[in-house]
């Protein structure tokens, strides 16, 4: 009900006619919660980016029609700068303060488990365009994502290195600290050797925003002398292991995840990072006209080509969007209910959500070569 006090009339003005009350138009405020500053502050950039476009799209559309009147969108952009508790004031900010209908984010899964509960209590639908650790959306029936998640990239990448490269043998190096790192760990691990791969080594460390020597778990990594390292961990980190690994002259190939992406890896790492092949969402070079229309837009408004955080935060909102006009209403159980149908058709195709509020979607597999992100397969699930 206090929502309801959030939809502002207000009365147009007419150049030429003076003032008068010619058409009643809502705004309602949507909040976005992605790390905008810190180590992985690039993600914040392309998820903000991607939310604002689908935003000014609704809008420029002509919004939705709420009880009668034309409702448009406010969007609040909030920094969680990578931390859980800084994510869970910025919820709490939104919802309480700002009276949001909804909320996109977080990137990173630690953060999206710290905002879920709260949007959950508050029955304020959330949708993460990328947290792909599986307990994100089991918090509850308002929780959405538009990503795939790790048990299946996890896999993904244990049969290209094992099936594809033909790599036998792997040391993994992860942060335990975050359930987005260990997860994806513990899935490529069980993988690995569910297919006949051997892990030599399995090491850990614990906050890899502030880790900035890796050299203790590299030199027992490079004395059991695996053929392929997993860095299922954020690119900051992976550029600086890389880096560190190249150094000690451990020069085996080495991959990850979706924690890869993101222009500042290269930036980073340089030639370390060199040959590096990692599980992602979405390829700028996919020939699918969606996805080009998608590329040419982004890169006119933005300057620069769209990532997968940028690709799948402009789904996430679109998806959102799309939901609450069909539900003609700013209750957050409408909301929910019309995203739990949603057959929205974002850049990747149309979206289905099984039981636990997680689409189905393939994978890519990408390469660093020449310091450019180079398409390779793309995996159904
Ligand atoms: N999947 C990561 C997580 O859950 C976030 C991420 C997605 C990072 C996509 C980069 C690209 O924490």
């Amino acid at each position: 009900m206090r929502k309801l006090f959030a939809i502002v009339l207000v009365c147009a003005l007419i150049a030429g006619v003076g003032v008068g009350c010619k058409a009643k138009v809502g705004v309602v405020n949507l909040g976005g919660i992605f790390p905008m500053t810190g180590a992985s502050a690039t993600f914040g950039t392309s998820s903000k980016n991607g939310v604002a476009m689908a935003v000014e799209e609704f809008n420029t559309a002509g919004g939705a029609m709420v009880g009668g009147v034309k409702t448009t969108i406010n969007y609040i952009n909030e920094d969680d700068t990578g931390l859980p508790e800084v994510g869970a004031s910025a919820a709490q900010k939104l919802i309480n303060q700002d009276k949001v209908i909804g909320i996109i984010g977080a990137v990173m899964s630690k953060v999206s488990l710290a905002v879920a509960p709260i949007a959950q209590a508050a029955g304020v639908p959330e949708i993460s365009p990328t947290s792909t650790n599986a307990k994100v959306t089991l918090v509850g029936d308002y929780i959405f994502r538009a990503c795939f998640i790790d048990p299946f990239q996890g896999t993904v990448m244990a049969n290209y290195v094992y099936n594809t490269l033909g790599l036998k043998t792997a040391a993994v190096l992860y942060d335990n600290g975050n359930d987005y790192n260990k997860g994806l760990a513990e899935y490529f691990k069980a993988g690995f050797e569910k297919l006949g791969g051997k892990v030599v080594d399995y090491e850990a460390f614990t906050d890899e925003a502030k880790t900035v020597d890796y050299k203790p778990q590299l030199t027992k990594i490079k004395a059991a002398n695996p053929e392929f390292l997993y860095l299922p961990n954020y690119y900051g980190s992976v550029a600086l292991i890389l880096k560190q690994a190249r150094g000690m002259g451990l020069n085996v190939p080495a991959g990850g995840g979706d924690g890869w992406d993101s222009p500042d890896l290269v930036k980073i790492g340089g030639t370390a990072v060199e040959g590096g092949i990692f599980s992602n969402h979405f390829s700028k070079d996919d020939k699918s006209p969606a996805v080009q229309q998608f590329v040419t837009k982004y890169t006119t408004k933005y300057g620069e080509a769209p990532d997968a955080l940028a690709a799948l935060a402009y789904d996430a909102a679109g998806l959102f969007l799309d939901a609450f006009k069909k539900s003609g209403s700013i209750k957050g159980s409408d909301i929910r209910d019309a995203m739990k149908n949603t057959s929205f058709v974002g850049i990747g195709g149309a979206y289905k959500f099984d039981e636990n509020r997680d689409p189905i979607k393939s994978a890519v597999i990408i390469k660093i070569v020449n310091g450019q992100q180079t398409y390779l397969a793309t995996v159904n699930p």
